[in-house]
């Protein structure tokens, strides 16, 4: 017979923690029961399915450790700020309570910022990320085109200090950070790089302000600051496109996030302004979520 003392199956505790996420209303109760006795355990999520099929137990502290995170990700905590990571394409964000927690769908805006930039016959192709936040798109920018040189802008001093952090570990001495207003952005960066960047790449806040998010994750964790963007969430959009005409030089690319709506708008309000061949681009569920432009 086995004691208390002797902890409890990883099977066992997994299921446990999974049906109490499932009844709090988590979209997949498995897959974060799996992510959080990973983090416990410091293994990896492939490694936590192992363990359980092979009957091997978790120790009582580990189990205990496992339970009350369990109990913060059933109050809606988001999961990244609870194991404080966040994967993002290639690389892995060090994420918590101030950052936006970077979401797959901004994957498929940093692809078309790489390919774009991957394309840019320069020997150091350079590119500008407005709305940084935990560093997510400029980070994988520098991974993915080991030649390329980013300046990274972010106006929260909370997710700009995540970003340092993540930049330091991550930035291979490539990736510039800036505290300011993305309005201040041509004022930010060095003077020689004004009508020479090949790509300006960003995901704003878009949200119009009277549309409050119905997940308490995003409502009550990710920053107000992260999310909205005034009465049709395209204040930064705005701001952005005019931005971008000083920083992007001839024939370089701008590259936007935005909700599925607001495609028409920003493709013709970046036209108004003067960009070529605006276009939007669907991501992974068909959802009309980027929109790229040609300076
Ligand atoms: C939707 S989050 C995106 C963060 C990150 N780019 C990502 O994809 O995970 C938007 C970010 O823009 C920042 N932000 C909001 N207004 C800004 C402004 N005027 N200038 C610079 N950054 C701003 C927020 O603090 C937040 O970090």
């Amino acid at each position: 017979m086995h004691t208390e003392s002797e902890g409890r199956p990883v099977g066992e505790l997994m299921g446990e923690i999974a049906d109490r996420l499932g009844a709090a209303g988590i979209e997949h109760p498995a897959a974060d029961a799996e992510l959080l006795l990973g983090h416990v355990l410091g293994v990896s999520r492939g490694r936590v399915q192992a363990l359980a099929v092979t009957g091997s137990r978790a120790s009582a502290e580990q189990a205990e450790a496992a339970l009350d995170l369990a109990g913060e990700r059933a109050r809606r905590v988001p999961l990244q700020h609870l194991t404080g990571r966040a994967p993002f394409r290639g690389i892995e964000l060090e994420v918590g309570p101030g950052v936006f927690v970077p979401r797959p769908e901004t994957e498929g805006v940093a692809q078309l910022a790489i390919d774009a930039l991957a394309s840019v016959p320069d020997p150091a192709p350079t590119a500008v990320d407005l709305c940084t936040g935990s560093g997510a798109i400029a980070l994988a920018i520098a991974n993915e085109v080991p030649t390329a040189h980013v300046w990274a802008v972010e106006k929260s001093r909370e997710a700009h200090a995540w970003a340092e952090r993540n930049v330091s570990a991550l930035g291979d001495g490539r990736v510039g950070l800036l505290l300011g207003d993305a309005a201040d952005a041509a004022a930010l960066l060095p003077e020689g790089l004004l009508g020479r960047v090949h790509v300006l790449v960003s995901n704003p806040p878009y949200v119009p302000d009277a549309m409050v998010p119905r997940d308490p994750e995003v409502r009550d964790h990710d920053p107000g600051l992260a999310l909205y963007g005034g009465p049709d969430g395209l204040d930064l959009v705005r701001v952005i496109s005019k931005v971008g005409l000083e920083l992007v030089a001839p024939g370089g690319a701008i590259v936007i996030e935005h909700a599925e709506t607001q495609g028409a708008a920003i493709r013709s309000l970046l036209a108004a302004d003067g960009w070529r061949a605006p276009a939007t681009h669907p991501d992974l569920t068909l959802r009309d979520r980027t929109t790229t432009a040609v300076r």
